[in-house]
């Protein structure tokens, strides 16, 4: 049997197949654009995520035995916000999660509508890239939009929705809607009054790994497949790539280097954190977990690279293995604003502590560094709630490059495990999909039988104390910059 997993990401759709004892028989990748119309929007056009996902499915499948094809599921990024009119028209392009244009949104529902009142309805409070907001930003920017809503969705489930005709969602993605009871795992009708939209107007609720129905005869016979290919819910990217990393049960610990960076704790019981800093979510295998998610992570790496110094050959600029734990250059990752810890769409880049004799390698080892810190900011959180991790996975585009894994062990300082495939999110929706499918009993199942690591980097201890260090300094700078983040905001 063969199963695909799409993880519809923000540069590009990733396909994955992989037959029923998870060796990966082929991997696509189909670019789209991304828009950011003003400075801190982000958008994307979902027409072009379907017809790159028809496109990249005919490549993925081309020269494989179609009709062994049993399911399809999906990895998707979260929080963007797709709406549909009566005719299944998209009304305007769609509001990605590392948008930043809803500061007064987010505002109004954290102070005036209340944090404890957010946290009670949905375990979560108000960030900028959350659904929720994105709506309330529509009622109050573009009425004209908003009075056309016929259906709001994800991202993953406008594929979905367009493969299999099932208005569907899955709890993981749902969870970041904040519209969504997490603990309870239904729609929050309270959320639902204060944004102004009615229960109808999303979609149903299925687990990751159930089907939501098969796929539409005409988009069967234009790929050649089976008409009873089954479409499973799939999960939010994160969750998605914490099945393929075989990310389950209590305490396990995933780190994901995409365009966001993201730790991700896998938990038997629901939980919240008193200051909501982390996003307390549910799993794909059923349970829940605690997230903290940083919005630009291998997107500021990518940055530097393409953009700046103007290089394709990212591997030729990091040969800085003997200088680390030795910068003095810090960078500041908040490209688009950042969301955990600082919940603050309007915190800018920055680069610190140059000298005339600091180079452009100090600069790119810098951003490097800069994300890990980002992400041990969250972390921090997670170890002062008192929960105990002491090895993670690591996962994403950014998970390839060697002197990066280094890094990230030693300001974690914890072991660092690399699954056999670094490809998280398609994985793990080809494995949600092969659960829906009765080929295996459940998540858990599948991620111990299909997932092994395949190499471990241990923190080095030398490193471990030098970056202790950088990272008490580079605490000081969010805090210290803040004030001008306020003044120079558009
Ligand atoms: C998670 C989040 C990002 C996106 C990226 O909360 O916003 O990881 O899902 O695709």
């Amino acid at each position: 049997m063969l199963y695909a997993g799409i993880d519809l990401g923000t540069s590009a759709v990733k396909l994955l197949l992989m037959d029923s004892d998870g060796e990966i028989k082929n991997i696509v990748s189909k670019e789209y654009d991304l828009y950011f119309p003003k400075p801190g929007w982000s958008e994307q056009n979902p027409y072009d995520w379907y017809d790159q996902t028809i496109a990249g499915l005919k490549e993925l499948l081309e020269g494989f035995d179609k009709s062994m094809l049993k399911g399809i599921s999906f990895g998707g990024q979260m929080h963007g916000l797709v709406m549909l009119d009566e005719d299944d028209r998209v009304i305007r392009p769609a509001i990605l999660w590392n948008d930043g244009r809803t500061a007064g949104e987010t505002e109004y529902l954290n102070n005036v509508i209340g944090k404890d009142k957010l946290s009670e309805y949905t375990a979560n409070i108000a960030f900028a890239g959350f659904t929720a907001p994105k709506v309330l930003w529509v009622r109050n920017n573009e009425p004209q939009c908003f009075a056309r809503i016929d259906k709001i969705m994800l991202p993953k489930d406008y594929l979905a929705y367009r493969l299999s005709g099932a208005f569907c969602t899955d709890v993981s993605d749902a969870s970041g809607t904040l519209f969504f009871d997490v603990k309870n795992r239904t729609w929050s009708k309270e959320m639902c009054d204060i944004c102004g939209i009615t229960e109808n107007m999303l979609p149903k609720i299925y687990e990751s790994y159930e089907k939501v129905g098969t796929i539409k005869k005409d988009i069967a016979d234009e790929l050649g497949i089976p008409g009873e290919v089954v479409i499973a819910a799939g999960a939010g990217d994160n969750a998605a790539a914490a099945v393929g990393t075989a990310t389950v049960g209590n305490g396990a610990c995933n780190i994901s280097l995409g365009t966001s960076g993201t730790i991700f704790i896998s938990s038997e019981k629901f939980g919240v954190d008193k200051f909501n800093s982390l996003h307390s979510f549910d799993h794909a295998d059923g349970s829940y977990h605690l997230m903290g998610c940083m919005l630009s992570a291998a997107s500021c790496n990518k940055w530097w690279m393409e953009d700046i110094i103007k290089t394709e050959d990212f591997g030729a600029e990091q040969n800085f293995e003997d200088k680390l734990g030795e910068n003095h250059v810090f960078f500041l990752p908040y490209l688009m604003g950042e969301r955990c810890p600082h919940n603050n769409p309007d915190a800018r880049a920055a680069f610190i502590g140059m000298t005339m004799d600091s180079t452009r390698e100090d600069m790119t080892q810098a951003v490097l560094e800069g994300v890990a810190f980002g992400l041990r900011d969250s972390l921090e959180v997670a170890r002062d709630l008192g929960i105990n991790i002491e090895r993670t996975k690591l996962c994403g585009g950014g998970a390839k490059s060697p002197v990066w894994r280094k890094i990230i062990a030693a300001v974690m300082n914890m072991p660092v495990d690399i699954p056999v495939s670094e490809e998280g999110p398609s994985m793990g929706g080809a494995m949600l999909a092969a659960v829906a499918c009765g080929e295996y009993r459940s998540v858990q199942d599948i991620a111990e039988k299909l997932v092994r690591v395949k190499e471990t980097i241990e923190p080095d201890r030398e490193l471990v104390a030098k970056y202790e260090a950088k990272y008490r300094q580079f605490k000081q700078m969010y805090p210290a910059l803040k004030p001008i983040y306020d003044a120079i905001k558009a």
